[in-house]
């Protein structure tokens, strides 16, 4: 049966792999639309995109987190209003609709996987804004709103920590690395992956509406995740040097704890995402980053 996909905020880090793993499934009409074509906060175009397709995969959102504390109604009008306009067309299309959210919904102060339906306390604006949206999907699309939040994420389309990291490698000897936060490094091309899995099981009734957690298993700290990169490019892992978040001030405050648990996908008869380390494992083969680490090598040898 032929499925007819909506993805926007297409030209982002997680929406150019979400188009990319669309366009190999033979079942899916995709259509891809950036912010020039579709701007959430405008509820007509909203609708007017929304109509006529089957599922909705939400990739657009402010993801300034330090720009959301200056401006915080500006990322509301986004993360908040403009996935309310998106959830209202769908409710009135009989469209499904998958949101990725956040794992900064929460306070970061637990110890153990914070479950789908622990209590949420975003520590800055940016989760705040996330949190909005997250409860415009819930009130408007009870029986077809997906909310999948994510963490940590890095890909071949945009700017993340991974690539960072090996840029970084070749030009200096060592690197601090904070080490008091923990959460779930998720490469977007897997999470795409499980996107795309939770909407055909959502099309036909396999996977129930409500929260799904889509971050890796595992977890690690951001100077863990820097060594491992390190490890798995054949680079001194020694270069990078654990430090504390206060040696590197921002104006958002990150939650030290935002690590998920997953308990959603196997009640839904779906696997959860792999473990972070596999998915590095992974990544660290495709581009741009093999290349990245193959540069980074040859500094370190000279
Ligand atoms: N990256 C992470 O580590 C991370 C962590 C947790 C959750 N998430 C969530 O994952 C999702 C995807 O994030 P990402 O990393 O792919 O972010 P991204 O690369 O910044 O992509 C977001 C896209 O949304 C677009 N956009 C911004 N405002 C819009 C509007 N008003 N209407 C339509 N499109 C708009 C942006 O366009 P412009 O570039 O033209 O502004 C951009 O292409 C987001 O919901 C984000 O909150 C990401």
């Amino acid at each position: 049966m032929t499925t007819s996909w909506l993805v926007t905020g297409a030209r982002g880090l997680l929406g150019q792999d979400m188009l990319a793993e669309l366009a190999a499934d033979p079942d899916a009409i995709v259509t891809g639309l950036s912010r020039d074509q579709l701007d959430i906060t405008d509820p007509t175009a909203a609708f007017r995109a929304v109509t006529g397709h089957d599922v909705i995969v939400n990739c657009a959102a402010w993801t300034d987190v330090d720009g959301a504390e200056r401006s915080e109604a500006a990322a509301t009008a986004v993360n908040g209003t403009g996935v309310r306009h998106l959830a209202h067309a769908c409710a009135e299309s009989g469209a499904v609709l998958l949101h990725i959210s956040t794992d900064y919904v929460f306070p970061g102060d637990a110890r153990r996987p914070y479950a789908e339906d622990a209590s949420t306390g975003p520590v800055n604006a940016y989760g705040r804004s996330k949190l909005a949206g997250e409860r415009a999907v819930v009130e408007l699309l009870p029986c077809t709103g997906y909310i999948v939040r994510t963490a940590w994420l890095y890909g071949a389309h945009g700017p993340n920590f991974v690539a960072t990291m090996l840029e970084l490698a070749a030009r200096r000897e060592t690197i601090d690395v904070v080490a008091d936060q923990h959460g779930q490094p998720t490469w977007s091309r897997a999470l795409a992956r499980q996107l795309a899995a939770l909407g055909r099981a959502a099309l036909t009734g396999r996977a129930p509406a409500g929260i799904y957690h889509g971050t890796s298993a595992g977890h690690t700290t951001w100077c863990g995740l820097a060594r491992e990169i390190f490890r798995l490019s054949g680079l001194d892992s020694e270069r990078i040097r654990p430090v504390r978040s206060d040696k590197f001030p921002r104006p958002a405050p990150r939650p030290a704890f935002g690590v998920l648990g997953h308990g959603t996908w196997v009640r839904a008869g779906l696997a959860p995402l792999p473990t972070w380390d596999d998915q590095l494992t992974a990544a660290l083969k495709t581009p741009p980053f093999a290349d990245l680490a193959a540069t980074a090598r040859r500094t370190e040898s000279d």
